[in-house]
């Protein structure tokens, strides 16, 4: 919500991505991207919704079976629902999961595609039932990737790494933060990340439009007796300001309702 009504956050690279997506699996979508950015506004305007989170799907619907989908239709469907953080407020505990990230050579792993979920969902089940909040995912080659559903940034002696893309989903959010954290005059750099490296920074954070800016408190056994840190503490503040309208600079990343 802003003070100009409900608006939704970076609307236009969302649907980008989603038809990139699509593009990605082969589908022809019968929508432009002005038509969805449309249809989306409008979805939320009739059910109402002040905050909360849509979800845009593009999918081959009936008329075919099997694994070749050519010829089955391609739909859109908009839901959206009323949601506050996924991961709540507090400092989250995470566990390095035993399901590696999907490899790159396996899937198109940059793309949002719906069947990717089911890694993400393993990580986050295994996390949960071992007392944790959230999974950490790591690469083929052992590296920090992501969380099932957010990006993840590491602070160390005042300058911001994120792993780079290749292994992770090229986050809205990590973008925003990272064009946040550079306005600000933070350095923010991509780089491969080791669990070492995140053992032994200062402050962790993970990033996504459901997660927001999620402070990190905990990775399997390392704690981080002071999170969230001051970095951290600023983005989160500076990314919620933006998409509630309080800062100018970034009016142009909302769509009003
Ligand atoms: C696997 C994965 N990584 C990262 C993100 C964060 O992306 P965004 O900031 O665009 O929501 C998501 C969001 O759903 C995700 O599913």
């Amino acid at each position: 919500m802003t003070d100009k009504g409900p608006a939704v956050f970076r609307l236009k690279e969302h649907i980008q991505r989603l038809l990139k997506g699509a593009k990605t699996c082969f589908m022809k979508v019968p929508f432009s991207e002005e038509e969805l950015i449309e249809a989306t506004l409008k979805t939320v305007k009739e059910n109402g919704i002040d905050a909360g989170y849509i979800r845009p799907i593009i999918y081959y619907g009936y008329g075919k079976m099997g694994l070749d989908p050519h010829g089955a239709p391609v739909n859109v469907s908009i839901a959206c629902w009323p949601w506050g953080s996924y991961l709540g407020d507090s400092a989250v505990k995470v566990k390095t999961s035993s399901f590696v990230r999907l490899h790159p050579r396996s899937t198109h792993a940059e793309a949002k595609i719906d069947g990717h979920y089911v890694n993400s969902i393993f990580a986050s089940i295994e996390a949960k039932q071992a007392g944790f909040n959230e999974a950490i995912l790591l690469d083929y080659e052992g590296n920090i990737a992501e969380g099932p559903g957010e990006n993840l940034f590491i602070v160390k002696d005042g300058k911001i790494f994120t792993p780079a893309l290749g292994n992770v989903l090229p986050g809205i959010t990590r973008d925003s933060v990272t064009q946040i954290a550079r306005d600000q005059g933070l350095e923010v750099k991509e780089k491969v990340l080791t669990k070492q490296d995140m053992t032994s920074a200062d402050e962790a954070f993970f990033t996504g439009t459901a997660a927001e800016v999620t402070v990190i408190g905990q990775i399997d056994e390392h704690v981080w007796k002071n999170a969230p840190g001051p970095i951290t503490e600023k983005l989160k503040g500076l990314y919620l300001d933006a998409v509630h309208g309080k800062l100018p600079k970034y009016h142009k990343w909302l769509s009003v309702v």
